[in-house]
């Protein structure tokens, strides 16, 4: 076993984005692509001898292989040992999970979290910090800083490892544990909820439908919900994980798991539905008759998580990034909790979370969390959500019908315009930003502008500062559209629109959103300038 050092030269745009680097799997298969990166990221850790760090992935394309470059670099540096979900799987939760067990120091999710996955589709890798949450951005800005000047990395060169093999074995001096991807975590679940509450609503009749995408969550769903919990055989669907997800998109919203919309509106639909995405962190709620936006999931299990043993104590309170509708700050006022605003993406929540500050917290791009792990938790929302109705015995519509009657009804709708060209996204962008002042008092589609300006955010916490995180115009009667780009597309820009209105009046409660929105999507579009801009007619995504 010999320790190779590699010249090498750095590789330009290896820069950590909204959620680690996320590439063209092609691009992470390029000479030396992944293992320059692994090697700047030990620099920027203080170098990985001694150290113990955890690593998996969601099972897509180029998984198997990255988990064996890192493993023989991790021992050519010295690393002490690294704890290794078994065939390199583990979802984000349960690595997030396994990082604070075992009190390591980090680790490595191999992911590009809902992205498709394939040799032309996408790969990630993300570094967590021993909190168990996504590296924040001054350790992702070292390790791009590292990336400019790496000149060599050292491997081992070795035979592959067998991880389909529990158990402890050596590589050099470093000890690699392969540990079943479920069991922790699965265990953590069983501590927080009350899954005596959950097996007695599926021996009563309860029926459910929970789709795994093809992605890493399939093993731990059917674990946890048909073996342990009794959801009839097969209510886990898609719950092989696949290097390609099956050719689909994993990412659990209605476009994207359709099917699961049409059965819930269907004859046939269960009392409970959900999916998941490609790494396990988001998830999608249904009922019979109905999808609940993230959003409006927050908000629901803000006001009801105490019902679950785990919250039985209260929330000290909760989070949303901006963009994220303020449904769950209204459970809050009326709770009396504080609700933090923060820019979107889960590493900003760590700090709230590690200092006691939030309990729950959540995005509406589907994904939903709290202080059990640092990572949001996609099928912790569903266990969460089945220990409530268990609690309440109530119908998810009429949990949410409930819900709006006690806090008034925030409507929600994201439009992304996919693939664009960079620079001119960035351009109609800039010249909105340069706008912005001169917005309020201005009407556009019949609604009022009452202020606009750009987000920026303060860590309560470390007093740290993030610039330029939205652009958001407020229109009279509460209603609000917020522009942002995408940070964790691989192909030109995505432009993300996010639009909003609060309604109280009981008689509008249950109106279709497209109406209730009209106004303000035309608004958002014509300030802007989207179709002009850009030339598209409509979104290749709304959820
Ligand atoms: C997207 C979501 C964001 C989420 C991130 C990682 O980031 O909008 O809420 O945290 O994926 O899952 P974006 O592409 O918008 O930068
Ligand atoms: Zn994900």
């Amino acid at each position: 076993m010999e320790k190779l050092t590699i010249q090498t030269h750095p590789i330009a745009g290896q820069k950590p984005g909204t959620s680690g680097l996320r590439k063209k799997t092609r691009e992470f298969m390029s000479p030396h692509y992944l293992e320059n990166f692994i090697q700047a990221l030990w620099a920027a850790i203080g170098g990985v001898a001694g150290k113990t760090l955890v690593l998996g992935g969601d099972g897509r394309y180029f998984n198997d292989r990255a988990a064996q470059v890192i493993l023989r670099m991790a021992a050519a540096g010295g690393a002490a040992k690294v704890i290794v979900g078994q065939n390199a799987l583990l979802s984000t939760p349960a690595a997030s999970n396994l990082i604070r067990q075992r009190k390591t120091d980090g680790g490595i999710i191999l992911s590009a979290s809902h992205n498709p996955g394939g040799p032309d589709a996408d790969f990630g890798v993300k570094f967590n910090t021993p909190n168990g949450g996504p590296a924040p951005e001054e350790v992702t800005a070292r390790i791009h800083q590292e990336t400019q000047r790496v000149t060599s990395y050292s491997i081992l060169e070795t035979r592959d490892i067998d991880l389909s093999r529990l158990g402890a074995t050596r590589l050099g001096r470093t000890v690699i544990e392969i540990v079943d991807p479920v069991a922790d975590y699965a265990a953590l679940m069983a501590r927080l909820f009350d899954f005596d509450a959950i097996r007695r609503l599926f021996s009563g009749g309860f029926t459910l439908r929970y789709d795994a995408m093809h992605a890493v969550t399939g093993p731990y769903a059917k674990a946890i919900l048909e073996d342990t919990l009794g959801a009839a055989p097969g209510s886990v669907i898609n719950a092989e994980p696949q290097p390609d997800f099956g050719g689909g998109h994993p990412d659990p919203n209605p476009i994207r798991a359709k099917p699961l919309v049409d059965l819930v509106m269907g004859p046939d639909a269960p009392d409970f539905a959900a999916a998941s995405d490609g790494d396990g962190d988001r998830n999608m709620i249904l009922g019979r008759g109905i999808v609940v936006t993230p959003s409006d999931s927050l908000a629901v299990l803000a006001a009801n998580a105490h019902l679950a043993p785990g919250y039985k104590g209260g929330l000290a309170g909760v989070a949303r990034s901006m963009p994220t509708s303020r449904a769950v700050d209204r459970v809050a006022a009326a709770r009396g909790m504080d609700a933090y605003e923060t820019p979107t993406g889960w590493k900003f929540f760590g700090n709230l979370l590690d200092a006691g500050r939030v309990t729950l917290c959540g995005e509406e791009s589907a994904g939903t969390g709290s202080d059990h792990v640092r990572e949001k938790d996609g099928l912790w929302a569903v266990l969460l959500w089945l220990n409530i109705l268990g609690e309440t015995g109530l119908s998810v519509a009429d949990t949410m019908r409930a819900h709006w009657r006690a806090f008034g009804r925030d409507f929600y709708t994201r439009h992304d315009y996919e693939a664009l060209d960079k620079a001119l996204a960035e351009e109609m962008l800039d010249d909105l930003r340069a706008r912005l002042p001169a917005l309020a008092g201005q009407s556009f589609a019949g609604r009022r502008v009452t202020s606009a300006d750009e987000f920026a955010y303060v860590d309560p916490v470390d007093g740290s500062r993030a610039e330029r995180q939205g652009l958001r115009v407020h229109f009279e009667g509460g209603a609000r559209a917020v522009y942002r780009l995408s940070g964790t597309g691989t192909e030109g820009a995505t432009l993300r629109v996010y639009l909003e209105d609060h309604v109280d009046a009981p008689d509008r409660l249950e109106a279709p959103v497209a109406e209730v929105l009209a106004d303000v999507i035309a608004a958002a579009g014509e300030i802007a300038g989207i179709a002009a801009r850009t030339g598209r007619r409509a979104p290749d995504v709304k959820t």
